[in-house]
């Protein structure tokens, strides 16, 4: 693991607007920066750089964070790579921290597999072509398959000569060990002797989603049916043929602008359509989807467009694998080519221009795409029709959004000419079963089904505190440490002995203030994000006896790195449209007045709220327990007066 010291030496050294500057181009703008979102096509910049808060913003998509999040959201690294980056950029040597024996020599081991993959790599790329025989064999296959060459090295295709071990010798001769070579199956040692595994085949390099060698696919340049098409490298400590995508590492950026993903069967399909310019694509190499695979997509994007090929009794047999996805709760659309071609061959017949229209113009919904095609087989046969909704149901089943599952139920009802009553019966049938099988229950109702309702008193309530509880946070991050008068209200009584409370004057830094306030009357937050934002402000207070936002921007929890962001951003977001006319400048936002004015309404509204509780609570007691209706009904009535006061002292502050 990466030490502490690192990671903070690393957050110490790395400006954002350095970083980002590398991936996008960025103005100066007042004391910010700002530029195009790299999130999205457009054309007025709503992207921006805060170099005093060292924190981005893009307003286009909402995306936003420290220098790290950038790297996490824009280069799809994960966490340790992202400061790996950061620390190579900056010069800064990485210090470990202690592992375990074994770790250590398991990751030394993962590393020597991925060094030697990348040697193997280059290898393979030079014989291709700079080796007389690799120009001659592999070069012109690929140039044969019409591939151009700046798409043979974008892809970093090979060539392995066709001899028992030339790959191995030159590898053992540069001083890379045959254990390791054995382990990524480059090699296989047999009885004391060793051969090249993808000898005389062309090679495919399969990259990690951040641009590392796993492994290989060898194709095989013999139309001999008695020879595999492809060999692979086999399973290792870095080659896991079930979470890897072939493609993903040169598809990440365009899938995320794109907002979707094509998934094709083979690495041809992929090289082909990169070749025609659609960049948003990545094979499954053959194989039905795995969930593991189904996730990488998904830190991408929600969409995928299964491309299948054309004859339909494969398609039959692939669909059923579409439900996995389904069930990952992505959107999944369908594209058909016409019979008998895949995405390669069909590339190869048409302009990049008709190929685009096509994909654009020719996908279907999956659910309506498998009524469609399995209706012309179930059309006149009931009983096949009865399968047939039972399979319908189990794949809507698999949707977990309530509003898009109804809306299958209609289109599908209507495609079939059966009721949806018929379609709701089935699926609440499913669910019944489901849970019973998950929690031994049975549900009497099918309740999980319904669509939009009205919000409930309690959910208007949950949502105004979540409000309250936002608002102090961000009260706490752009003004805690001021300190300022604030208004205590202490009881007494006019001439006349009627009720006047009076105001007393005192001073205080606002993080204190709202922190004894809140802690007087016992209020917890309700937000799970914004309850753990508040205690790290607290401990960071305690620690320090300042705020430092800082250290909540750069926090190892990403929800709260990505929302004390989000909030401390908002301020910037009126000057965004300012942008384009110069030198405006904008009075800060933080009139002392304005502040405690905030802070006391934020109080007063959760104690408001809290004596509302009370009264609800006290009133469902009410008539359950007749004995004690007086004691609860003069509670009632003092808060009832409390309550007044609130909405008193509230009407009079705003
Ligand atoms: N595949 C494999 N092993 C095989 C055959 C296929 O691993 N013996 C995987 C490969 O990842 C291949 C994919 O399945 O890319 C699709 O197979 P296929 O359509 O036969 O190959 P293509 O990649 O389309 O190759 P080509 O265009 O050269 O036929
Ligand atoms: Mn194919």
């Amino acid at each position: 693991m990466i030490s502490k010291h690192t990671i903070d030496l690393v957050f110490e050294t790395a400006r954002v607007e350095e970083v980002i500057g590398e991936f996008v181009q960025l103005k100066k703008s007042g004391s910010n920066y700002k530029g195009l979102s790299p999130f999205s096509d457009e054309r007025t910049p709503s992207f921006m750089v805060s170099p005093a808060k060292q924190i981005w913003k893009d307003f286009s998509s909402g995306k936003g964070g420290n220098v790290l999040s950038f790297l996490m959201e824009h280069e799809h690294f994960s966490y340790p790579e992202a400061i790996r980056f950061l620390a190579k950029k900056y010069h800064i040597e990485i210090e470990e921290t202690e592992e375990s024996p074994e770790q250590q020599l398991q990751n030394n081991e993962r590393e020597s597999l991925f060094v030697v993959s990348e040697f193997a790599n280059l290898y393979f790329q030079d014989i291709l072509l700079n080796h007389p025989k690799g120009t001659a064999i592999g070069l012109s296959y690929f140039q044969e398959r019409g591939y151009r060459e700046d798409i043979i090295k974008k892809f970093q295709l090979g060539y392995c000569l066709d001899e028992w071990d030339a790959f191995t010798k030159e590898a053992l001769a540069k001083g890379y060990e045959l254990d390791y070579l054995d382990k990524t199956g480059l090699t296989i040692v047999k009885e004391g002797k060793q051969f090249d595994r993808f000898k005389g085949r062309v090679l495919f390099p399969i990259h990690s989603m951040s641009g590392r060698v796993l492994g290989f696919g060898g194709r095989t340049l013999s139309a001999d049916k008695n020879i595999a098409k492809y060999v692979n490298s086999p399973e290792s400590e870095i080659y896991h043929k079930s979470q890897i995508l072939y493609g993903i590492f040169h598809a990440k950026k365009e899938i995320v602008k794109e907002d979707n993903c094509y998934l094709v069967e083979g690495y041809t399909d992929v090289i082909s359509l990169h070749q025609a310019g659609i960049e948003n694509v990545v094979a499954s190499s053959g194989t039905a989807l795995t969930p593991e695979q189904i996730r990488l997509i998904r830190r991408l994007t929600n969409n995928i467009t299964v491309l299948f090929d054309g004859d339909s009794a494969g398609i039959k047999a692939a669909i059923r694998g579409v439900d996995l996805i389904l069930e990952e709760g992505m959107n999944v659309r369908v594209l058909t080519f016409p019979d008998g071609d895949d995405p390669d061959s069909f590339s190869k017949k048409v302009s990049s221009e008709a190929l685009k229209d096509y994909l654009q113009n020719n996908s279907k919904d999956f659910i309506n795409y498998k009524v469609s095609l399995l209706l012309e087989d179930a059309k006149n046969d009931p009983v096949k029709k009865a399968a047939l909704i039972r399979d319908i149901v189990n794949s809507i089943a698999k949707i977990s959004d309530n509003i898009q599952r109804e809306i299958y139920v209609q289109e599908c009802a209507q495609l079939m000419h059966i009721s949806e009553e018929v379609l709701f019966n089935e699926l609440a049938q499913l669910h019944k079963k489901e849970l019973k099988e998950l929690h031994g229950v049975s549900l009497t109702e099918k309740k999980s089904f319904k669509v939009l309702k009205a919000p409930s008193a309690e959910e208007t309530q949950e949502t105004f505190l979540q409000f309250l509880e936002r608002e102090i946070i961000k009260l706490l991050l752009l003004h805690g440490n001021k300190e300022l008068d604030f208004i205590d209200w202490v009881d007494a009584h006019d001439e006349h002995g009627k009720y006047k409370p009076q105001e007393v004057i005192h001073r205080n830094t606002v993080f204190e203030e709202i922190f004894l306030q809140l802690q007087t009357d016992e209020i917890e937050f309700t937000n799970e994000l914004f309850r753990a934002i508040y205690y790290e402000i607290i401990n960071l207070f305690q620690q320090y006896e300042t705020i430092n936002s800082d250290a909540l921007v750069n926090h190892s929890e990403l929800e709260i790195a990505k929302e004390v962001t989000n909030i401390l951003m908002e301020d910037e977001r009126y000057l965004i449209g300012k942008w384009e006319k110069r030198d405006i400048s904008i009075k800060e936002k933080d009139d002392k007045n304005e502040v405690v004015k905030s802070v006391t309404d934020c109080i007063l509204n959760f104690r408001r709220n809290l004596v509302n509780q009370k009264i609800t609570e006290l009133k469902n007691s009410f008539s359950l327990n007749e004995g004690n209706n007086n004691e609860s009904l003069d509670l009632i009535m003092k808060y009832k007066g409390l309550e007044m006061l609130l909405s008193d002292k509230l009407g009079r502050e705003v």
